[in-house]
């Protein structure tokens, strides 16, 4: 049984305060929630003291990107994965759509960085998705399958144990238009029998797939009802704790 995973990307919204803030307030409204791993991403300059608030909870800490390189490197402006790990994280998001278009990351970059994760212990969640313009031309499973299997490159089955895919649609990030449950299985589904060929069935029957793009709290049980959707990457409805909370206990 694939254990849910429900991760907020808090992106660029917070300062230290606030982001210890919601910490410090969604602690307890999610303490009772046993049937999911709960992950939140704050930026950079507060995983430190978010991870020291949350330790001992159920509560793990995800950064939002890193280097392709391990520290030691002459990376100036650079994090590396292991000092993620040194300041308490234990997943880091890889590939999010807004640095592939922001920021230029290529699958080449996602696989590098993945691996650079997967090196130092920790959990990456590697995002994939197609942009509108790829959907409406009918490429979107082939656009995805090409990000899978770029990101993925040369990671072995052990490796994948260290691997969350996350599935988010561009044209449903932050847009408020979510992938209808039936859009979002099509595509989970796909990425599962792409993981099939690339590292068997049993990575594939084992490995997480998220959905992400305009989760809320009135639309995370169906997307949960589909059998290949094993949790999701929360944006906008994961800066408000209550909100947040409320998605983390769909089940309750
Ligand atoms: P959203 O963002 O929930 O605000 O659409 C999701 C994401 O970018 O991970």
């Amino acid at each position: 049984m694939r254990k849910p995973v429900i991760a907020g990307n808090w992106k660029m919204y917070k300062l230290l305060g606030e982001a210890v803030d919601t910490a410090l307030t969604l602690k307890p409204l999610v303490a009772n929630a046993n049937h999911c791993e709960v992950v939140i991403a704050p930026v950079f300059t507060a995983l430190k003291s978010v991870a020291d608030r949350v330790e001992g909870s159920n509560i793990r800490v995800s950064a939002q990107n890193c280097s392709t390189e391990a520290k030691h490197g002459a990376q100036t402006g650079e994090v590396a994965a292991d000092m993620l790990r040194d300041v308490g994280c234990s997943h880091v998001i890889v590939g999010h759509s807004e640095r592939r278009q922001f920021y230029g990351e290529t699958d080449a970059t996602v696989n590098l960085k993945t691996k650079a994760v997967i090196q130092t212990g920790l959990t990456a969640i590697v995002c994939v998705g197609e942009k509108l313009s790829e959907r409406e031309s009918g490429n979107a499973e082939s656009v995805v399958k090409t990000q899978l299997k770029g990101s993925l490159d040369g990671l072995t089955v052990a490796d994948m144990e260290r691997i969350i895919i996350a599935y988010e649609p561009v044209w449903a990030i932050g847009t408020g238009k979510t992938a209808t449950p039936e859009q979002a299985q099509e595509m989970h589904g796909v990425i599962r029998r792409s993981l099939a060929e690339s590292h068997g069935r049993d990575v594939a029957e084992a490995t997480r797939v998220l959905y992400g793009g305009s989760v809320k709290p009135d639309n995370i049980r169906s997307l949960m009802d589909q059998p290949d959707v094993d949790g999701a990457l929360v944006g906008g409805a994961s800066l408000d704790a209550e909100s947040f909370a409320q998605i983390v206990n769909y089940k309750v």
